[in-house]
């Protein structure tokens, strides 16, 4: 036994040894040389990939609370439950009306003037209500025959009415009403109920509840604090609508922008591809009813300052599911939508899309520069595809920049046939996923150092690190959002910030989950009905965006790149409209470490630098809804030396210090 102590006693202190030598240590050479400008970085470089995954936009970002408020998922009655009180005699029934846009209504019949038959919509896994917040609620009614009156009515998550209001008047043929109400308490699980009294036959479509404090407040709007986080990454630009989405399992369940334009009750539902794709994550009751839709998503990306980058069908069905593909010779019609968008987008508003636009509220252009031609696509017949589209858009519109496929996985033959052939193709950009184990991003943070610098530029659209579920016993949804994971991606990031001229867009994906009714982790923002979190590898993103600079400044320890000497990664930028150096130091030992950071040009100058720093020690630790502020970033005020500025960053930290620069 104490033999044993004696042994303990021994490692311990040995250990405080080690510890105390790694402060003892001469402080390690970091220098920044501001000699000659860098390679200039583009404002797109940082941006969001926004896809209608795990229930990221309907149930999401688009902020209608009613679900399946059409009547139009496979079973018309999916989230409704209806009733008879106090004697109402009465019943539903579903008509199908033989439009292809908008098929279905429902009629309501109540034979005698007695209680109420009511309708209720449980939303998207409930629904979320603010106390004093105000709920507009909207609904197209016909009223076939004698005289009923339509009333409607939340409820709290034990039924509890907090909130009522009786649409006036409802008469004659299909017209729709408005009437809002406030909510008497918050809650998060509530529900809908429409109340129908009186006698007679009534005929009801697009049953819909919006809170009135969306984005901007805009009807049909997305989801106010959501955008809000959108908002404060500035991405430079934004990916739509994915993804696989875009792919669809089949030809016909593909993302066709055309079909989510105009009126909202005659933008085609389809299912989403995500409702039956995983086999322990179904969900059901996930359809697309294209309530956000491309007009919608231009006008965020205007909102947010983000350059659109639309990723369109190429004539391919997703190859992990059908790998249908349209035949060459009937590709046409899939072209077309390409070039048809690029009007939407930029055309006169005398062009038949520019008119479009302009009738739906933005006469200005939405200044498209560039779109993905197919997804994750592989294989010989993308490239036949890619050809096609490829030859057809930039013979009309030249100056239109084109992201090509690298495939799935980051390396191997589907990449590397790609990777040759999209260069070929001249490609602007190729799009490379990764969705890898943390350990592969510390150590590929070198991947872009020797790529060509005079061929198609690099988009990283999708990456992720993903931990193994082993590692993680926490069963919360975000708990794979973990900590390491956030500090492998900085530590990665700061290869891509290093090579900026070749890599010239990234974008974490996915971006949202629901926590009750995800398919993919980790993602970027977890929320609920009504609260959102920002997760460890959120921050992440938001500082390399927020901090991205104007060009790249050269970064030495030894006079080599840092990239994971000793698990140290750094890089560094020049931002020369705001005059600032900006160095970021990525720490993925969990030991502290003590550097001189000395800036060639600029010696015996003293300063103020700020200094926002991520950290924690215990590396599976995840923001939730429950405890968000976990990890957050911490900012201070430091004093700063140009010649020779001691710096010690905590282990497992991310850091950004921002130095008053000007050349
Ligand atoms: O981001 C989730 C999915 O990952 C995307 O839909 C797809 O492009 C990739 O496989």
């Amino acid at each position: 036994m104490i033999k044993k102590i004696a042994r303990t006693i021994l490692i311990l202190s040995s250990s405080i040894w080690m510890a105390n030598q790694v402060y003892a240590q001469a402080p390690e050479k970091l220098v920044v040389h501001l000699d000659k400008p860098g390679a200039k970085i583009e404002p797109t470089m940082w941006g969001i990939f926004f896809e209608d995954i795990n229930f990221g936009a309907d149930g999401g970002l688009y902020a209608e609370m009613v679900k399946n408020r059409s009547f139009e998922f496979n079973d018309p009655l999916m989230g409704w439950d209806d009733k008879l009180v106090d004697g109402a005699e009465g019943s539903i029934l579903i008509v199908n009306r033989t439009s292809s846009t908008n098929p279905r209504f429902a009629g309501v019949s109540l034979k005698n003037r007695k209680g109420s038959y009511v309708l209720t919509n449980e939303g998207f896994r409930g629904m979320g209500f603010e106390k004093d917040h105000q709920y507009n609620f909207s609904v197209m009614a016909h009223a076939v025959e004698g005289n009923v009156k339509v009333s409607v009515e939340a409820v709290n998550e034990s039924g509890k009415p907090i909130g009522r209001a009786t649409l006036e008047d409802v008469k004659g043929d299909w017209k729709t009403y408005h009437v809002s109400f406030s909510a008497g308490e918050t809650s998060s699980k509530g529900k809908l109920n429409v109340i129908f009294e009186g006698q007679g036959k009534i005929e009801i479509d697009m049953v819909s509840l919006f809170p009135a404090d969306t984005w901007k407040h805009r009807p049909n709007g997305l989801r106010a604090d959501l955008v809000q986080k959108l908002a404060d990454m500035h991405p430079g630009f934004m990916r739509f609508p994915g993804g696989c989405i875009v792919e669809g399992r089949d030809l016909a369940n593909r993302y066709q922008w055309k079909s989510t334009l105009g009126d909202i009750a005659d933008r085609k539902l389809i299912l989403n591809r995500w409702n039956v794709e995983m086999r322990d994550h179904q969900t059901p009751d996930y359809f697309q009813s294209f309530g956000l839709g491309f007009y919608e998503y231009f006008q965020l990306c205007d909102d947010i300052g983000a350059s659109p980058l639309p990723i369109l069908n190429c004539g391919m069905a997703c190859q992990y599911n059908s790998a249908e593909v349209v035949s060459l010779n009937q590709i046409d019609p899939f072209i077309q939508d390409a070039l048809d968008l690029i009007e939407f987008a930029n055309g006169g508003t005398d062009t038949k899309w520019g008119a479009l636009r302009a009738a739906m509220g933005h006469p200005a252009p939405f200044n498209l520069k560039m779109i993905g031609v197919g997804n994750e696509q592989w294989g010989e017949q993308y490239v036949d595809r890619f050809k096609l589209f490829s030859k057809a858009i930039w013979a009309k519109y030249p100056q239109i920049k084109l992201v090509g496929s690298a495939g799935p996985y980051p390396g191997g033959d589907l990449f590397n046939y790609l990777n040759k052939v999209m260069r070929q193709e001249k490609a602007s950009f190729i799009d490379e996923h990764y969705y890898m184990r943390p350990e592969w991003f510390l150590k590929n943070a070198t991947r872009y150092d020797n790529y060509d610098r005079n061929s198609s530029k690099i988009f990283a659209g999708e990456y992720a690190a993903h931990i193994d579920d082993k590692t993680q016993k926490d069963t919360a949804a975000e708990s794979h959002n973990t900590w390491y994971s956030a500090l492998s991606e900085a530590a990665f990031m700061t290869g891509l910030e290093r090579n900026a001229d070749v890599v010239q867009m990234a974008s974490y994906a996915p971006l949202l989950a629901r926590v009750d009714a995800w398919q993919w982790r980790p993602d970027l923002i977890w929320f609920d009905n009504l609260h959102s979190v920002a997760t460890p590898n959120y921050y992440v993103q938001q500082l390399f965006s927020n901090y991205k600079g104007t060009n790249i400044a050269s970064l030495t320890l030894n006079d080599k790149a840092v990239t994971g000497q000793d698990s140290l990664y750094s890089s560094a930028v020049i931002d020369s409209a705001k005059k600032q150096l900006i160095i970021k130091v990525v720490n993925a030992s969990s030991t502290p470490r003590n550097f001189e950071l000395s800036l060639g040009a600029l010696k015996g100058k003293t300063s103020k630098a700020q200094w926002v720093q991520l950290a924690c020690t215990d590396k599976l630790a995840f923001n939730s809804l429950a405890h968000p502020d976990v990890i957050r970033p911490e900012t201070k005020i430091i004093g700063w030396n140009y010649k020779n500025q001691a710096i010690k960053v905590e282990g497992s930290s991310v850091n950004v210090f921002v130095v008053p620069y000007e050349r």
